[in-house]
């Protein structure tokens, strides 16, 4: 099964893009994209990011565009980096672009090129761990300021650069201390912008909430007994029935995805991470014995719309009831409401100015958006939207495979150049948002 998906992926990539793809840029394109190299060449991979080598790389960048930066440590040795376009009407709530420094490890022995070179093939595809998730942006955004500074362009809200470190690992250490903070505060953060995932058709994805990050964590006890002994009330038979109830519900909520009726990050997902039960003995486990207490582990992940309530009695009456001798632990791994209490979700219709203006923006670069989407998974962007700020997750890559933490990354340079005019275009329309409309 992985031979064949690296086959099947090896024989997927010697096609894209279809031969004949030509690529003819001007010098100060070329430098974009070898300036998105050096980035992809810091090994900002964990378990152990070079944060001080991108800090120096991003600092230095910022300023030759001359725009205003500085490393925050909040954490030591995990610089947040804090890049600002002073606009003519600085009492106006700003706009925040965010990306994240960090990427999770590679494989270099399943990759066709090694996963911090950046090598650039003939076609143009250029190959990193970073390259989608979410290096790239962060150049963009950087680019499309610098071209905008060039073009005499005056933004009316100031505009803020965020280079976090560790969203992959949970942003604890960076976004979330990042939004506490005084330093935050004193943005007045009045919309963000944060990674996306690429899209494979030509429409670019939009993402205006991601799924709340859980553990569910169930610990059955019961009778021992002789491995032989049918009897009731051990705590493996308990724990089976909590499974059983739990892959029935799991199942009610997969069909919704296979029928079409729902996204996946639409529906709420729990999947077993782990189960640990038996008596061990020198050669495994001890086989003729019922053991006293067995545990299983969720991940569970709620759209923002999920009533809690509802959920919890779900979970005390049918999977995980105090009569059957079982306890369990339901440990929030991110934030579900926002600071007045409300779900987490970024309105995408007309009564939110930003996202009219951004949507125009995106058309008007010649861009086109698909259906606005929640993420299946988590970004920094809840952290901005639990403060009440609206936030989207946007990543200008069309017609481009998603590859985020996979094997063989790679963006086109053509996409990444065209990012940056749908960045400027984007920039420009939000920055000059009038007062009165947000
Ligand atoms: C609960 O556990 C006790 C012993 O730990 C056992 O005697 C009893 O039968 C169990 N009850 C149920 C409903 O599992
Ligand atoms: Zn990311």
């Amino acid at each position: 099964m992985p031979c064949f998906f690296v086959y099947s992926l090896l024989v997927f990539l010697s096609f894209y893009p279809p031969p004949g793809a030509t690529s003819s840029f001007t010098p100060q394109q070329e430098e974009q994209i070898e300036r998105l190299q050096r980035y992809l060449r810091i090994r900002t991979a964990h378990p152990d990011p070079d944060y001080a080598a991108a800090a120096d790389f991003l600092l230095e960048e910022a300023r030759s565009i001359g725009l205003h930066a500085l490393a925050i440590e909040f954490v030591p040795g995990k610089p947040l980096l804090l890049i600002s376009w002073p606009g003519s009407d600085p009492s106006l709530p700003s706009l925040l672009l965010n990306s994240h420094i960090d990427s999770v490890p590679a494989e270099p022995s399943r990759w066709l090129h090694p996963p911090f070179a950046a090598i650039r093939d003939a076609a143009g595809r250029i190959f990193a761990r970073g390259a989608q998730d979410d290096k790239s942006i962060a150049v963009q955004y950087l680019e499309a300021l610098r071209n905008l500074k060039a073009a005499g362009f005056v933004p009316a809200r100031s505009v803020h650069i965020s280079l976090v470190p560790d969203e992959e690992i949970g942003g604890a250490d960076g976004a979330a201390r990042f939004v506490a903070s005084e330093q935050f505060r004193a943005l007045n953060v009045g919309f963000v912008l944060d990674e996306g995932q690429a899209s494979p058709t030509d429409e670019f994805r939009v993402f205006y909430a991601d799924r709340s990050p859980w553990s569910l964590i169930v610990r059955a006890v019961g009778a021992p007994g002789h491995g032989s002994r049918m009897f009731d009330g051990g705590a493996m038979e308990n724990l089976m029935d909590c499974v059983q109830a739990i892959a029935r519900f799991r199942e009610s909520q997969f069909d919704q995805v296979k029928s079409g009726s729902k996204a996946a990050s639409e529906v709420i997902s729990v999947n077993p991470v782990y189960m640990k039960a038996g008596t061990p003995s020198p050669t495994g486990f001890v086989m003729n014995m019922q053991p006293s207490e067995a545990e299983v582990g969720f991940d569970v992940r709620l759209p923002p719309t999920t009533d809690l309530s509802v959920l919890k009695r779900r979970i005390d009456e049918e999977w995980a009831p105090n009569i059957k001798n079982m306890t369990y632990q339901l440990i929030l791994k991110g934030p579900i409401r926002d600071n007045k209490g409300r779900p987490l979700v970024t309105p995408t219709d007309e009564s939110n100015p930003w996202w009219s203006a951004f949507k125009q923006a995106v058309l008007a670069s010649g861009g086109k958006l698909a259906k606005p989407e929640i993420l299946s998974s988590t970004t920094d962007a809840r952290f901005m939207r639990q403060m009440g700020i609206p936030s989207l997750g946007f990543s200008p890559m069309a017609n481009t495979p998603i590859l985020l933490h996979d094997h063989n990354e790679f963006l086109m340079d053509s996409v990444f150049l065209k990012g940056i005019k749908v960045y400027e275009h984007v920039i420009s329309a939000l920055s000059s948002l009038p007062e009165t409309s947000a």
